[in-house]
């Protein structure tokens, strides 16, 4: 994170709650409204550095959490944490073998921002898709997947793709989103599973 992120009452409070990062409150308002999270879901958590949101998903359930980034997570009790690209079949490997059962994937990936708008909302796009195929074949039919993502070019299409493999699909603000931030997040709920989509047997 930036230094600006150091400067604003949001980061301070953050520190003073005991977060790492002032992502933590995203994902607190995401699940207080959309409660995606169950108390014994076991959750896999993509781009999870520093760990904000994995000290508030340990909160909010029982089961088993893992959490990739390309930067190292400081440990956390009963987290397994894992270091590496989460785009990389070699990691995607250790995380389907470390969670063989998976109840809804979180993803608040960034890439590292250029500054070139057209450049950098091609890579959150592709990122994005990347996170949601490796979410498809973790999550057990019925789960739920939450992704951050920025409002610009070929989001619709990405939509669609989301909406080929999940019940029920909305894209939301999180109040705690900076004010004049693209930044939005999926809330995907229903996993239709692979194979398993009875939309597609009827048509
Ligand atoms: C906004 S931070 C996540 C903050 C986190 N949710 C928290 O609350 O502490 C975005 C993270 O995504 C990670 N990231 C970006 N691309 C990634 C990739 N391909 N594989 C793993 N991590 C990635 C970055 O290293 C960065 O730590």
């Amino acid at each position: 994170m930036g230094s600006q992120w150091t400067k604003d009452n949001v980061y301070r409070k953050a520190m003073r709650d005991g977060y790492r990062a002032r992502s933590a409150y995203k994902l607190i308002d995401i699940n207080e409204r959309f409660n995606v999270i169950r108390p014994t879901d076991n959750v896999v958590d993509l781009g999870a550095a520093p760990g904000s949101w994995l000290q508030v998903l340990k909160t909010m359930t029982e089961g088993q959490l893992c959490g990739v980034d390309l930067n190292p997570i400081v440990s956390l009790e009963n987290v397994i944490t894992i270091t590496g690209d989460f785009t990389d079949p070699a990691v995607q490997a250790k995380v389907r073998e470390a969670m063989p059962l998976v109840n809804v994937v979180v993803c608040d990936a960034s890439p590292h921002l250029s500054g070139a708008k057209a450049y950098d909302q091609a890579r959150v796009m592709g990122l994005n898709e990347e996170a949601l195929n490796f979410a498809s074949t973790l999550l057990k039919q019925g789960g739920n997947l939450v992704m951050k993502s920025f409002q610009g070019s070929d989001f619709n299409d990405l939509l669609a793709l989301v909406r080929e493999k999940f019940y029920s699909v909305r894209v939301i603000r999180s109040t705690a989103t900076r004010r004049g931030s693209a930044e939005c997040y999926i809330v995907a709920k229903n996993f239709i599973g692979e194979g398993n989509d009875d939309r597609k047997r009827r048509e």
